[in-house]
């Protein structure tokens, strides 16, 4: 063979070569060998797995923003863990044909005893933010949504976005002008209770201050840290009694108390006009090692005596869970995280999905407990052991 002739090895150096020096090529083929698989919403079967999907979609500063718990994340793991204490005792033959889960709260009608809890921010989750959370609420059997004080969005906006029942959740403010201006926004654009958040909800969250090469601690990066030595923002540190009997008089609305964790709190709020108390340890976020939420819904429930509803949050992922928050006297469960990880994944019919599931989970754990309606669940229907 000449010298000068092509050999099918020179032909492949010379393509290698070729291949490797050519940037365009590097650029595109980079980020498709770095992507897993997305997978397509119907393939999800579980809330859970919404969460990885979320994960690979976000940045790792709005996914930690909504995984993260306080501090060393004691509460977060253990309002997981709590539900794994309760168990579900079936009971024998009965006509579950028909399970109806319909009721009514405060004046909500509600199809399922399930509500979109107040969370932060959405549009870090989707461009959409919080009118996508309503719509894909909305469309899941008319799922009230409590709007955060700090939504992305002006609550008029959020009502405009669909036609689900709004709450308004509120964070208590010492001026008490501001405090009006707020509420009378919020009901004025259709919202028909408000929630004000009373825990103390301010503690250092450590995977934020871990991620601190990829994204700066948000406490940093928003205004700073406090000025006190406790760590809690000001506007958190002033709370009385005697606001709440201030908001109440600027009320036509019904009043709901959040982030309550004791016996003596729920009845100082039912003294104070709040009609109704929200057991709620803000998902883990609040004070680390806060009890889990299901621990603590017995004595609460056992002392508000049927007076006033009490609802429930912190943990829940699954139908089953909702189902043990019931049966221990909560009259509805409200939805953090798992809405969140919804809108993140996919947006809308994200937050639709995530509900549908867990409607179709509760209905098929009160179908398979024996359970036709939410009048027949109690206690009786669980074993916990509580350690
Ligand atoms: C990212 C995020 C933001 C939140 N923002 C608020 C808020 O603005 N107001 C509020 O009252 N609670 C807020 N919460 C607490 C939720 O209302 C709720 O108590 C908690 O998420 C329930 O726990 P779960 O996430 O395990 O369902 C937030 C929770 C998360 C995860």
């Amino acid at each position: 063979m000449s010298s000068g002739s092509t050999t099918r090895r020179k032909l492949l150096a010379g393509s290698g070569g070729m291949l490797a020096g050519s940037s365009s090529l590097r650029a595109q083929n980079y980020p498709l060998r770095d992507h897993s698989r997305v997978p397509a919403m119907d393939e999800l079967a579980t809330v859970m797995e919404f969460e990885a999907v979320a994960f690979a979609k976000l940045s790792r500063e709005a996914y930690t923003f909504t995984a993260h718990g306080s501090e060393g994340e004691f509460t977060l793991r253990r309002n997981r863990q709590a539900f794994d204490w309760v168990e579900l005792i079936p009971k024998g033959v009965v006509d579950v044909s028909a399970v109806d889960t319909a009721s009514e709260i405060l004046g909500t009608p509600m199809a399922f005893p399930i509500m979109a809890a107040p969370t932060a921010g959405h549009a870090e989750l989707h461009r959409d933010g919080e009118l996508a959370t309503h719509q894909g609420a909305t469309a899941a059997a008319n799922t009230p949504m409590i709007v955060s004080n700090n939504a992305s969005f002006p609550m008029d906006k959020i009502a405009e976005a669909a036609k689900g029942p709004l709450w308004f959740q509120l964070y208590p403010r010492q001026d008490l002008n501001a405090t009006r201006a707020l509420l009378d926004a919020a009901v004025a654009a259709g919202s028909k209770a408000v929630v004000v958040t009373v825990d103390q909800q301010a503690s250092y969250s450590e995977r934020q201050i871990h991620n601190r090469h990829l994204a700066a601690p948000r406490q940093v990066r928003s205004g700073g840290a406090p000025a006190n030595p406790y760590r809690v923002p000001e506007s958190r540190l002033w709370y009385e009694w005697k606001y709440a009997d201030s908001v109440r008089s600027m009320l036509k609305v019904p009043m709901i108390a959040k982030g309550i964790l004791t016996a003596e709190d729920a009845r100082l709020c039912m003294e104070h006009g709040f009609d109704a108390i929200y057991v709620s340890n803000h998902g883990g976020r609040s004070l680390d090692y806060d009890p889990s939420t299901l621990e603590v819904l017995p004595e609460i429930v056992d002392a508000v005596e049927g007076r006033v509803p009490v609802l429930f949050d912190s943990g829940i992922l699954s139908g089953t869970d909702v189902l043990k928050a019931l049966a221990l006297g909560a009259k509805a469960a409200c939805i953090g995280r798992g809405i969140r990880w919804g809108l993140g994944a996919y947006g809308a019919p994200g937050v639709q999905r995530v509900l549908e599931i867990l409607q179709a989970e509760l209905v098929m754990a009160m179908a398979q407990t024996g359970k036709p309606n939410l009048a027949s669940l109690d206690r009786t229907m669980v074993r916990t052991q509580f350690p």
